[in-house]
């Protein structure tokens, strides 16, 4: 059931298939009127169309490293301005960026111009265990972002997404070897990001297992602090 709400800036924090992809679109289906960036998409389009972003991205994406703080950030923040969202009342949701304290302190000043501040960081806690066996079974659909689970949300069709009946594909950095670095890449940047937000009091932190008990703590935060 869709809501109203007040205007929202959040970002979903949460270790590589925590779940941030999954819950967004649980959201922005659940509030219509919020709209989402993912840093991964972007990231993912661009190699999809060849770019030379694309191509630089590439090989930080297949080798499981972050991409330079400068350079996500101006990404990021290009996306934002041009979207518009720093000058309105929109609502709005970051899914993997910030990640880096540097990448934080970027975006802050950058939204502190437009008095655009972020007014809400969640941090999804799903125990490791789980996340590794989400990985093998994920599928996704590039152009629109869809992320797909063979056992816990299927496409209608297999290998096909559901919506335009495209084929899905396997992320070039789910293989063991990379998202174990990509694990600890979030291991090792996580706690000062934490340290960063816990410090404008706006951190909250929901922790699950599954999918029921994740979605409906995220739908009472974002209703008790925003709905009207
Ligand atoms: P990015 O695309 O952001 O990847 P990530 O943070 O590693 O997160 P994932 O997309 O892997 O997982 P997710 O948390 O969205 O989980 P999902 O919903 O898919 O970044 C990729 C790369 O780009 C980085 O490694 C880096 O190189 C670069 N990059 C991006 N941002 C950057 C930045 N800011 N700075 C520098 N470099 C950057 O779920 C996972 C699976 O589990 C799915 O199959 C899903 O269906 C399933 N699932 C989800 N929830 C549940 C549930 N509740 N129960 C059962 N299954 C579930």
């Amino acid at each position: 059931m869709a809501s109203a709400l007040r205007p929202l800036r959040l970002l979903l924090l949460g270790a590589p298939g925590s779940g941030k992809g999954t819950q967004t679109a649980r959201l922005l289906k659940q509030f219509p009127q919020i709209e989402s960036v993912s840093s991964g998409d972007l990231l993912r389009q661009q190699i999809k169309a060849g770019t030379p972003l694309g191509q630089k991205a590439s090989l930080y994406i297949s080798s499981g490293k972050l991409l330079s703080d400068e350079l996500i950030t101006k990404l990021i923040i290009t996306n934002l301005s041009n979207r518009k969202w720093m000058n309105s009342s929109a609502s709005w949701l970051l899914d993997g960026f910030p990640r880096t304290v540097k990448q934080a302190e970027l975006l802050d000043a950058e939204l502190g111009r437009h008095s655009a501040q972020l007014n809400l960081v969640v941090q999804l806690d799903v125990p490791e265990n789980v996340i590794l066996e989400r990985i093998e079974n994920r599928y996704v659909h590039v152009p629109s972002g869809r992320v797909y689970n063979l056992t816990y949300n299927p496409p209608r069709v297999p290998g096909k997404d559901d919506i335009t009946g495209e084929p899905l594909t396997k992320r070039s950095d789910d293989t063991y070897e990379v998202f174990g670095k990509r694990l600890k890449e979030y291991r090792r940047t996580v706690t000062p990001l934490i340290d960063h937000y816990a410090k404008s009091g706006i951190l909250e932190k929901v922790t699950g297992e599954t999918s029921d008990i994740i979605f409906p703590q995220l739908v009472k935060l974002v209703s008790e602090k925003f709905g009207e």
